[in-house]
């Protein structure tokens, strides 16, 4: 394929309308996105219902946006990649259907991606990172240890038996008053708290060495709440955010740190909004030493957008995958 292949990424799978151009699967010409927190805010996470309507309300202007920021025109695209899913499926198909009204328009390849799938490959653009690596998958609906042999090809080592790791977040953030989304407020709160004020463990799960819970934890942050209201006596919403980010974040690299030693990977690598957490990074620079080099993506590109979802799409499509006009939206989708 030629270097100046141009990709037209479309990302609306939660509360982020996103479009990006994306040249030669790896160079970002732009990355417009358009966040729908204020809409959802009051409510204290994603409404399925309001996020649909702010996507059709949308979309038009940030594809045109992405376009003109990277000084293209629709008759230059030579790829529509879209997310087909996991996510709101309702959120979904706004784009889905666009990518498809676009496609079958301009007479242009389509092709669907996974979400995930897309996080993972946010590590490609604007570096020249090649697998193999081993990769941490968190957001707010995965969390997965995953070794990428190669483009397209994974074996997932671990994951979360229960909640997310940013669900765990976005839930201690609601219990604490800072509100949503929780993963920054509690990365905030957390800078002017004392990390070992009380002790959060995580639970290892038996017999499964690199799978996560983060249902407990989540109960336990609430107990200490419910305990400490009880008794009358003051809470120190930092110290339990810091104390709550360093059980969640010690988990997550252990784990991470062990999964690389057994496949003798190089580099790590972080994928997904977590993975815009700056204990996280810290710690993991830290641990990892000089045993493996750690490769983060850009802040912006960490949370949803559709630059991955371009790059993603055009290294399937470069894999001879094609979609068509049969696309469908998945709220659930496994990549592994
Ligand atoms: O990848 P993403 O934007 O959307 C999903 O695919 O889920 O991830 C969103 C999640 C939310 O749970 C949010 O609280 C979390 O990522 N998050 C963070 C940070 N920034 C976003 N969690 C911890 N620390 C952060 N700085
Ligand atoms: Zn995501």
């Amino acid at each position: 394929m030629a270097e100046d292949f141009l990709t037209l990424g479309i990302e609306t799978s939660c509360d982020e309308t996103s479009a990006a151009v994306v040249r030669g699967g790896r160079k970002v010409l732009s990355n417009a996105i358009f966040s729908q927190i204020k809409w959802h805010e009051k409510f204290g996470g994603v409404v399925p219902e309001i996020a649909s309507r702010k996507h059709l309300e949308a979309i038009c202007h940030v594809v045109q946006k992405a376009l003109e920021d990277a000084g293209v025109g629709f008759r230059d695209l030579d790829l529509v990649a879209v997310t087909c899913g996991p996510g709101l499926v309702g959120a979904l198909l706004v784009g889905v259907s666009y990518a498809k009204g676009l496609s079958y328009t301009l007479k242009k390849p389509i092709i669907g991606v996974n979400h995930i799938e897309g996080h993972i490959f946010a590590n490609f653009l604007e570096s020249d990172l090649e697998p193999p690596f081993l990769c941490l998958v968190v957001s707010g609906g995965h969390s997965h240890i995953v070794y990428v042999r190669d483009y397209g090809k994974y074996e997932v080592m671990g994951r979360t038996v229960d909640d997310a790791a940013g669900e765990a977040f976005d839930k201690t953030a609601r219990a604490l008053g800072l509100g949503y989304p929780g993963g920054p407020l509690i990365d905030r709160a957390a800078r002017c708290g004392n990390e070992n004020a009380i002790s959060f463990p995580v639970a290892h799960v038996r017999g499964e060495d690199l799978s996560f819970s983060f249902s407990g934890i989540k109960s336990a942050v609430l107990n200490y709440l419910n305990q400490r209201r009880q008794k009358n006596l003051q809470v120190v919403v930092e110290d339990v955010a810091a104390s709550f980010q360093k059980a969640v974040v010690d988990a997550l690299v252990e784990n991470t740190l062990k999964a690389a030693h057994i496949k003798k990977v190089e580099t790590i690598a972080l994928a997904g909004g977590v993975a815009a957490n700056s204990k996280l990074r810290e710690e993991l620079v830290k641990r990892a030493g000089k045993d493996f080099k750690v490769h983060f993506p850009p802040m912006v590109m960490c949370t949803d957008n559709a630059a991955m979802i371009a790059c993603a799409g055009y290294y399937r499509y470069k894999d001879g995958f094609r979609s068509d006009m049969a696309l469908n939206a998945h709220a659930t989708l496994n990549l592994f």
